[in-house]
């Protein structure tokens, strides 16, 4: 007979994990970190932004949150981040590479100076690049681990963000899928979580609108709107152990916008 598990058991779904969130000073970090505490985490946040940063962790309980600064295209601030959560908390179940930018909203590939472009690239990839090599060196002896990284609806179709954000977008899914290859025979699962357009300080900057204006404006899926509390849900599903064998794949939490084609569509969009 199958046993139906308590409700009660599932409402703290992080109980006894210990996890890692850069960029966790803002938005989808920020929202993630305190949903993963909620959930029964130790959660350690790792930022640049260190007022706000520390201001998150006051909020949360002392004892199950802590700061620390890290600029994650810093091979030492994150290994750094790695080894003061381990020393803090005793292990790290969950590496959240989260920490990202846009880069500057040109729309004209001429205009594009190679210094914003590797600004860009340093920040998304390299730094997703750094976050799994330290967890890894954790989590490889420890045979365990979930390792999410944020990437975006960005990773899969061109004409929604900057050039070098879209490249470093298809680029984090390149290296989720090969790290989930790699890291797959030590029990360590790697997923990314994929978001449509998010009102965060990042988002409202780049597409110059309000809290009110960037809801729905190219949205698919009517009378919802994305906040960084639906991707920080995503994560807690890929760093749960509901999600025990996920791995390799590409939580994409955008309302079904990838999967059509506004311009050729048979279906009246305007219902
Ligand atoms: N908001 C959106 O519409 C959207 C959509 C798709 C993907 N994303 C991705 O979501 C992630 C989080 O972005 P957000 O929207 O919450 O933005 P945000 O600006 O609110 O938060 C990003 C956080 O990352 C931190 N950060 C930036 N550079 C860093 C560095 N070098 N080292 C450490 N921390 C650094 C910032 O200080 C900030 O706290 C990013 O990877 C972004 O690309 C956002």
């Amino acid at each position: 007979m199958t046993t139906v598990p308590l409700v009660s058991a599932s409402l703290r779904r992080l109980e006894g994990k210990v996890a890692l969130i850069t960029g966790g000073a803002s938005g989808i970090g920020e929202a993630t970190a305190r949903l993963f505490s909620k959930h029964g985490a130790q959660v350690v946040i790792a930022d640049i932004q260190d007022e706000m940063g520390h201001s998150i962790c006051k909020d949360l309980n002392k004892s199950t949150a802590s700061y620390v600064h890290c600029d994650t295209t810093k091979e030492k601030d994150i290994e750094n981040a790695v080894n003061t959560t381990v020393s803090k908390y005793g292990k790290l179940d969950i590496m959240f590479n989260n920490a990202g930018i846009v880069g500057v909203n040109k729309t004209n590939i001429l205009e594009n100076k190679l210094s914003e472009f590797e600004e860009v690239i340093k920040v998304n990839l390299i730094g997703v690049f750094l976050g799994t090599k330290h967890a890894s060196r954790v989590m490889i002896p420890a045979r365990r681990g979930s390792i999410i990284n944020t990437a975006s609806v960005c990773g899969s179709i061109g004409g929604g963000a900057s050039h070098a954000c879209t490249s470093s977008k298809h680029a984090v899914l390149g290296l989720m899928k090969n790290t989930a290859v790699e890291l797959g025979p030590y029990g360590i699962r790697v997923n990314c979580v994929s978001p449509y357009v998010v009102a965060t300080p990042l988002a409202k900057k780049f597409f110059k609108l309000d809290d009110e204006g960037i809801q729905g404006v190219y949205s698919n899926l009517k009378g919802v709107n994305l906040v960084p509390e639906d991707v920080a849900e995503a994560a807690l599903y890929l760093g749960s152990d509901e999600s025990k064998y996920v791995s390799g794949h590409n939580l994409v939490v955008d309302g079904g916008f990838t999967v059509g084609n506004s311009g050729f569509c048979i279906f009246e969009q305007s219902v």
